[in-house]
């Protein structure tokens, strides 16, 4: 493989030629802020926040889709990197609520991370602001657009289910929105619960319905599971408090892999201990169904002549 050398933060570093600036950083431990940009499932370099200055060239480039290049001297934290920062955080924390204090995404948010990290604050102002549009039709899936900073992740992991394309941009210019199919609440919509989505959103604009207001994120411990249920093994953690489960999730999917419904589910049955009964929607309603045939299991048991448990 064709490697080049460069420099990041007066660090040298040899790596593989189609590399981007920003995978080049993390390898030696230097933390790029990323909103917008998830490997293999994101790569549009629309938020900017994860802009580097690199000598010789005229304007501040946008690391997450920048290739490296041989003899590449590159800055991650200069003054006007920082300052760059620092104005997006400021012009997206103008069109959200001040709402960290009770915010269920609060202590996992990259919004109020990178504000803390550039120490950017909430700005009054009279302009607009995003309007609170709460959508919680979906029994696992709790959507605030007015937190939502347009990052196009639940956009594009949600385009990788076969056929499926839920959600997209609606609108244009500053009352730009994320939609479900056409405008619908998630319930009418032909969304299939998958909670791709939410494990992707680095705000608090997607959350899994049944967690909200039921532990804060710094109360949690958490442990690594893999689903068995396919080859692909999808990444779960078992959120713990003081030792009892409190909920499962799936984790940000590595390399492009997302999750499926009944993996999800799975997961949920074997160690949620306070797991409610699934829901399943059938002519346009959400209806409690068994856990085998939420798991499409039912001819597997019928087999095994334990159907109906
Ligand atoms: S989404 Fe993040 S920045 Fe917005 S209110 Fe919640 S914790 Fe705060
Ligand atoms: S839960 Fe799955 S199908 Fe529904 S909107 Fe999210 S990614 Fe799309
Ligand atoms: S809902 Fe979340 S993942 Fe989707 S665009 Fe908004 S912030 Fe990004
Ligand atoms: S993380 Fe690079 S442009 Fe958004």
């Amino acid at each position: 493989m064709e490697m080049v050398n460069l420099t990041i933060d007066g660090i040298h570093t040899r790596v593989p030629k189609n590399w981007t600036v920003m995978d080049a950083a993390k390898a030696i431990g230097i933390d790029i802020p990323a909103l917008c940009y998830l490997k293999g499932v994101n790569e549009i370099g629309a938020c900017r926040i994860c802009v580097v200055e690199v000598e010789k060239a005229r304007t501040l480039q946008a690391s997450c889709v920048l290739p490296v290049a041989e003899g590449m001297v590159v800055h991650t934290e200069s003054p006007s990197v920082v300052e760059a920062r620092r104005e997006i955080l400021r012009l997206l924390l103008d069109n959200h609520p001040n709402d960290c204090l009770t915010c269920d995404k609060a202590g996992e948010c990259k919004l109020q991370e990178y504000a803390y990290r550039y120490d950017v604050k909430f700005r009054e102002h009279d302009g607009w602001r995003r309007e609170r549009h709460i959508d919680t039709t979906n029994p696992y899936i709790y959507r605030d657009d007015s937190k939502c900073i347009l990052c196009g992740r639940c956009v594009s992991i949600c385009a990788q289910i076969n056929e499926r394309s839920v959600l997209s941009f609606g609108d244009r210019g500053y009352r730009t929105h994320i939609i479900a199919d056409n405008e619908r609440t998630l319930a009418d919509s032909t969304c299939v619960s998958c909670g791709r989505c939410l494990s992707v959103c680095p705000v608090g604009a997607l959350l899994d319905n049944r967690a909200i207001g039921k532990y804060r994120s710094w109360e949690l411990e958490k442990e690594e599971v893999i689903c068995n249920r396919c080859e692909y093994g999808c990444e779960f953690e078992l959120l713990k408090r003081e030792g009892k489960i409190v909920g499962v999730r799936a984790k940000s999917p590595s390399n492009g892999r997302p999750l499926c419904l009944k993996g999800r589910l799975t997961l949920d049955l074997l160690y949620n201990e306070t797991a409610s009964t699934p829901l399943l929607k059938k002519d346009g309603e959400y209806v409690e169904v068994a856990w085998a045939e939420a798991l499409e299991l039912e001819d597997l048991l019928q087999k095994l002549g334990v159907a109906g448990k």
